[in-house]
């Protein structure tokens, strides 16, 4: 048998890819090293420190790499980015103050591919300015929160009646989403009807599951579902759009998110196209889904855990009950009240914060504490880079609400909803929504863990691992 030989001439073919490979990575390094990056490893090729963030969680990613590199600035690489992560009130405060001169806001193209219709992945997916106007000038104006804290109590008390059964055990974390949910569906789409709330919510979980693991997008994958799960919520959100247009035409009504951006008008006249509004309202719904659901839960377990500190949040909210009528909903005056519950829910998220800090993309190339950041890095600010800092937080594994009484912490350290032009813009009706449900479980139900050690998971949002199971115990008549 003839032996198969190789030919000789297409060995310089076969080794320039390789050549050029190793080239421009020595070439890259060569300009790296000129550079003075921030210190910090970029893990394994392709993967780079993605492996090591999920299993590690941020909290631990941050701090480990915080004390070998550097307290200030250290580079990794996540989600196939090279990232300067920022730290500490110093590092949020660059961030927060150079929002739009230095550096943009910034997704990464997988969740892109999840939440966006195909032809916008490719397109920069800022927070719509439409979309904030009209949740700063229209939704979330102090006249609108007002407002919402009925349909809030409204919405609660129906829950607790269907849901919440006394002497039973709940998960809680399952029916914290439930309530943001449907929530959102009333006060951005007025939406109101079950099922096609649930046609909504359904495909919705499988996104917020998906969204933010390993984008392998092959049958049988989280990320394959979260794509599956975007485009069934588009499809979903699209009938909405389309039916609200008609209706909008025989009775222009702004009555929630949803109308408002269906009746606004660009520079030139024209509507917005339902596309975009699409996105928007995605984009709402993920902003507040596992971050509220989340940040509830963990009040909810800190107030099951210690004693003392439901006690005192029970006292409050029992003066508020008393001071009303049994069908009488809650009001903003009432919310005022919450001061004491308000600092829980603040020391909650201190430390078990919901969202773990933001990106942004470095659009000049510029210098932070004597290293350089090149032009189209990504940076990222952490909230658990000042959270527990005992400079800040005296003995920070303490649950202690008290830090927050007179002036609070110095600026910059404690950071859940971030800071500057990008803060979350959702902030006061997240707040009004956890003060609200705290107030309805705390004043029918006593909570006992059933798991008493139980493990916190990250995924989007720190997440009990068995979804918070509780004994529900009606108070004594
Ligand atoms: C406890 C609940 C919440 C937490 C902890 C939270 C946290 C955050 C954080 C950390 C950011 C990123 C800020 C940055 O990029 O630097 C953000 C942005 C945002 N959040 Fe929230 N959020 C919560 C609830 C909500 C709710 C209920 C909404 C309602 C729609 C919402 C809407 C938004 C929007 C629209 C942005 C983008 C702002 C922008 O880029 O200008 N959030 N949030």
């Amino acid at each position: 048998m003839e032996a198969l030989t190789f030919p000789s001439y297409l060995l310089p073919l076969l080794l320039l890819p390789f050549s050029l490979y190793l080239f421009s990575i020595i070439r890259r390094k060569s300009s790296d090293d000129r550079k003075n990056l921030p210190p910090g490893s970029r893990g394994w090729p392709v993967v780079g420190e993605n492996i090591k963030f999920a299993l590690l969680g941020p909290e631990k990613f941050i701090k480990d790499r915080m004390e070998k590199h550097s307290p200030e600035v250290f580079q990794t690489s996540l989600l196939g980015e090279r990232v300067a992560t920022f730290c500490g009130a110093k590092g949020n405060k660059f961030l927060f103050t150079n929002g739009n001169k230095l550096v943009t806001s910034w997704w990464p193209q997988s969740m892109k591919k999840v939440l966006s219709f195909p032809e916008f992945v490719d397109s920069n997916l800022k927070v719509d300015s439409a979309l904030k106007r009209t949740l700063h000038r229209d939704v979330f104006t102090p006249e609108a929160l007002k407002r919402h804290v009925a349909v809030m109590d409204a919405l609660a008390r129906e829950h607790l009646e269907r849901h919440w059964k006394p002497n039973s055990v709940v998960k809680v974390l399952g029916l914290s989403r439930k309530y943001t949910f449907e929530l959102a569906c009333r006060v951005f789409l007025s939406e109101v009807d079950p099922v096609r709330i649930q046609k909504l919510s359904d495909p919705f979980n499988m996104v917020s599951e998906g969204m933010i693991s390993v984008p392998l997008d092959l049958p049988g994958t989280a990320y394959n579902r979260a794509i599956k799960g975007g485009k069934l919520v588009r499809e979903e959100l699209m009938r909405i759009i389309q039916e609200r247009r008609k209706e909008l035409m025989e009775k222009p009504e702004r009555r929630d998110l949803l109308s408002k951006m269906l009746l606004l008008r660009d520079d030139d006249g024209r509507p917005l196209n339902e596309k975009q509004i699409c996105n928007d309202i995605i984009g709402s719904l993920v902003a507040s889904y596992d971050t509220t659901s989340s940040a509830l839960t963990s009040v909810i377990n800190y107030l099951a855990q210690l004693p003392h500190i439901y006690n005192q949040v029970f006292k409050e909210q029992m003066a508020i009950a008393e001071s009303k009528g049994p069908n009488e909903l809650l009001t903003w005056d009432d919310i005022e009240k919450m001061k004491y519950s308000w600092n829980v829910v603040r020391e909650s998220m201190r430390l078990t914060p919901p969202a773990a800090g933001a990106f942004r993309e470095a659009t000049t190339e510029f210098s932070y504490a004597g290293f350089t950041i090149p032009k189209g890095w990504k940076t990222f600010w952490t909230v658990h880079s000042s959270h527990k800092n005992p400079d800040y937080f005296p003995e920070p594994e303490r649950f202690d609400p008290s830090r927050f009484e007179g002036s609070g912490p110095p600026p910059y350290t404690f950071v859940p909803f971030g800071g500057g032009p990008r803060m979350c813009a959702g902030r006061e009706y997240a707040r009004l929504e956890m003060l609200v449900m705290m107030h309805n479980v705390v004043t029918r139900f006593k909570l006992e863990k059933v798991i008493p050690n139980e493990k916190i998971n990250y995924h989007a949002s720190p997440t009990p691992v068995y979804g918070l199971p509780l004994h529900l115990h009606p108070h004594k008549k």
